[in-house]
């Protein structure tokens, strides 16, 4: 059967099936073709773009500019995964009308379907504008980098029973507000089950348990490309910055010995043209 642009009733059916929902994160268009061609439902244009590859230490430097700049890259890459973009620190927190207008940029110049935004019941009148706006939000609660350090670092979140409340509490809040869907990120498996078994929505986990409806990563996490830290939550399926560093070495090391570039990868005159010059 031919294969179709995944929508958010898809999603939503998914769900509904009991059917796993995969999402991964890429940030410009040559790993938007591959993530896409290997069958990932949604592409999230993370902010974690600002620690993965714009090194900055955490993700609230991230601009809008930045965020738009790569999402037009992943769309270009994505003919069947559904595109989110993730807002930035500060582009939705001071009004619902920045709110608005920047997760229609998103929309308008970046061509993505959807905006992710972090926070629940503090952020829950700024989802519920968006979506009235007519643009899908995805909610983002537990560990919200954006916040980092009013949480003390990147730490699991809603141990306490008190804590786990107010997790939930959140997704609710969330739902209420026309949230799609909801990203669970670092909380214990047995909160992300409660909350799974209470909303409607998909709940999409990172580190937080075999429970949600589905689950996403950062992908230079999974593949082994960003060593600065490794989450306990990632799986690495490969070690892709390892192959990458020995080519660079083979690379310097055979120009330095005259082995490249050899016969086959250079261009030759013809020797009647030669022997005119
Ligand atoms: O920015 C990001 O990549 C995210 C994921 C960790 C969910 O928000």
């Amino acid at each position: 059967m031919e294969r179709e642009k995944i929508t958010i009733p898809d999603i939503l059916e998914k769900r509904r099936q009991g059917q796993k929902i995969t999402m991964l994160t890429a940030y410009d268009y040559p790993t938007a073709l591959l993530v896409d061609r290997a069958g990932i439902d949604m592409i999230l244009v993370g902010d974690s773009l600002g620690m993965v590859v714009l090194g900055y230490e955490t993700t609230v430097p991230v601009t809008m500019d930045e965020m738009i700049h790569h999402t037009k890259a992943v769309v270009r890459g994505a003919r069947f995964a559904m595109v989110v973009g993730d807002m930035p620190f500060m582009s939705y927190n001071t009004s619902e009308q920045d709110a608005i207008v920047n997760a229609g940029r998103f929309i308008k110049e970046g061509g993505a379907d959807a905006v992710k935004l972090e926070g629940g019941t503090t952020v829950q009148n700024i989802v519920e504008a968006i979506a009235r706006a007519g643009i899908p939000v995805m909610g983002h609660i537990g560990l919200t980098p954006q916040t980092i350090s009013q949480l003390g670092g990147f730490k699991v979140q809603g141990r306490s029973a008190g804590a786990a409340k107010k997790i939930i509490e959140d997704a609710k809040a969330l739902e209420d507000a026309g949230a799609f869907s909801l990203v669970l990120e670092a909380i214990p498996a047995e909160i992300a089950e409660r909350i799974t078994g209470n909303v409607r929505i998909p709940t999409i986990g990172i580190g937080a348990g075999i429970s949600c409806d589905g689950q996403v990563l950062v992908y230079q996490d999974m593949v082994g490309l960003f060593d600065r830290f490794v989450p306990k939550f990632v799986k690495q399926y490969s070690q892709v910055g390892e192959i990458m560093l020995h080519s660079f070495k083979q690379f310097k090391e055979e120009v330095e010995k005259g082995v490249f570039p050899g016969e086959e990868h250079s261009f030759r005159m013809g020797q009647k043209e030669l022997k005119k010059i």
